[in-house]
């Protein structure tokens, strides 16, 4: 009999790309759900929560994709209680070398309510849809969605009927952010001791930070015995995100002092993954977020500068390099040639074939033409616009030409590439972007709500690229573009063409009997 408290390995299950991918505007590609799926796995994360494999064709085939590609991580999908998903799971994730189902049930009065289940035949399905599982896979892990506000006795009743089900991991989530460290200690606690079998699987932990404990509530249950714990890269994830995996793997390795526990996280990966998760979620790290944020090692303050050049450690407590941020961003200019970018390119966590260096370095120059010198952030936003602006895309910007000043009207020239053909008009507006977006709405006219326009410099000084985020809404689908220019306006323009193309995706792919995008965590029949 193991007692998996007594261990000191805290397991690391990453749900990037399900719960994280979950909040809305943050889907990603089939393409880059891969590729965030390999760095995860080369960063030694234990479990990958690749997706939910019923919700769409596409999760599916992402699931079966990442289950098939990749080495190391155990590959696991979302199902909820009942026997189509938990199929569709399994059928998704046995290519993996390690397969593993996850299925939940809310237990909660709130959650218990909405299929309209009494206690007894809730227990009843956990019963038989972790049997089920449990007869596909060697390897089930079971959730009681909303655990933190579901009556202890109730819980304890159902973790039991799910171990002997043959669950090898339960999962405790505080689904809405509402528990405190201490009572969520004290949760796992408590089932340890009173659960039959407790003793013989693996409890996780699965926080969500509403209310900004996410962090504090992880720790606080693995110190009490849980040993996986559920987190995803930059705390991307509904409402105020989840566990953040940089903050819980780089407080366990600083703190070790007090929290005698470990992970097989390479935490030099972090920056690299990090900035990947940010460009392609479309989601931007804010400048002050532990660990990854652009502020985390810069010290402004003449004392701290002063503290900091006698003495790293003085206001220091982790290293730049233990999480992967090189001492200098000053990469290259426009003499620099193929092989440094492909170097510079391989640091920052991307490889690429020759055909797409080719490209890459086309860009990279034009840009060198126009900014003196190109920074870390420069390359990743160009690579970020190099995936975005794809052959297949449907809508391009081929041409812009803004008037603007103190005269109004403002005016945009416009032209676009749709489907390949060209397409021009000559919009006003009330400023250049808006004329701009004008523009762009009389080529490809749309019902698309625009929710959200931001500006970001990339980098510092007057030649900085500008990186646009828009965020968009029709029918209840809401998507993110990106795009990056030295041009602000120009930067724009793509961004809401980029946002338009991911729409299109998104249209496509929930056309009647394409997929059934849109189930419901709720829906358990
Ligand atoms: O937050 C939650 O309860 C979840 C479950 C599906 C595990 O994400
Ligand atoms: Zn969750």
């Amino acid at each position: 009999m193991t007692d998996q408290s007594k261990q000191d390995h805290v397991l690391i299950f990453d749900t990037t790309l399900r719960d994280g991918e979950q909040s809305p505007g943050a889907t990603m590609t089939h393409d880059e759900k891969l590729e965030i799926a390999r760095m995860l796995d080369e960063m030694g994360v234990d479990i990958i929560e690749a997706g939910f494999p019923i919700a769409s064709e596409g999760d599916f085939e992402a699931v079966r994709d990442i289950a098939k590609q990749t080495e190391n991580a155990v590959i696991c999908g979302l199902a909820r209680a009942n026997f189509k998903d938990i199929d569709r799971c399994w059928e998704a994730v046995k290519h993996a070398r390690r397969p593993r189902i996850h299925t939940f049930i809310g237990t909660s009065p709130l959650h218990r309510e909405i299929p309209g289940l009494s206690k007894d035949e809730m227990a009843e399905r956990i019963h038989d849809t972790v049997t089920h599982a449990r007869n596909l896979c060697d390897n089930v892990q079971w959730s009681p969605m909303d655990a933190t506000r579901t009556e202890e006795d109730y819980l304890c009743r159902v973790v039991e009927i799910a171990i002997k089900a043959g669950a090898t991991t339960i999962n405790i989530p505080d689904t809405v952010g509402y528990t405190a460290p201490r009572e969520s200690a004290a949760l796992i606690r408590m089932l340890l001791e009173r659960v039959p079998g407790a003793d013989e699987i693996v409890f996780a932990t699965h926080c969500h930070n509403d209310l900004g404990m996410a962090t504090a509530n992880a720790l606080a249950a693995v110190e009490a015995g849980a040993r996986q714990i559920e987190c995803t890269i930059n705390g991307l994830g509904e409402r105020a995100g989840n566990t953040a995996l940089e903050e819980v793997v780089m407080a366990l390795k600083v703190r070790n002092d007090i929290l005698p526990y470990r992970t097989g996280i390479d935490t030099t990966k972090i920056m690299n993954i990090s900035r990947r998760v940010a460009a392609v979620s479309g989601f931007p790290v804010q400048y002050n977020k532990a660990i990854v944020g652009k502020n985390a090692f810069a010290h402004e303050s003449g004392i701290h500068q002063d503290g900091m050049l006698k003495n790293a450690e003085t206001f220091e407590i982790m290293r730049p390099e233990d999480v992967g941020l090189s001492e200098t961003n000053l990469v290259m200019g426009k003499h620099s040639g193929r092989a440094a970018l492909r170097a510079k390119l391989k640091d920052l966590g991307y490889e690429l074939a020759d055909n797409q260096l080719n490209d890459v370095f086309v860009r990279f120059k034009a840009l060198a033409d126009r900014k003196k010198e190109i920074f870390e952030d420069d390359l990743i936003a160009l690579m970020r616009d190099s995936t975005s602006d794809a052959e297949h895309d449907h809508i391009q910007v081929k041409f812009l030409r803004v008037i603007c000043g103190t005269e109004a009207p403002q005016s945009a020239d416009l032209i676009l590439t749709i489907e390949g053909e060209d397409h021009q008009v000559t919009a006003q507006g009330d400023g250049p972007v808006d004329a701009t977006f004008n523009a762009v709405k009389a080529l490809f006219p749309h019902n698309a709500h625009l929710q959200l326009y931001q500006v970001h410099a990339v980098t510092e000084g007057t030649d900085a690229q500008a990186t646009v985020s828009v965020r968009m809404e029709e029918n209840g689908k809401i998507v993110t573009g990106q795009a990056s220019d030295t041009d602000t306006v120009v930067a724009s323009a793509k961004a809401y063409v980029n946002a338009l193309n991911k729409l299109l995706v998104r249209r496509q792919k929930s056309a009647p009997g394409a997929d059934v995008k849109g189930v419901s965590y709720k829906d358990v029949s």
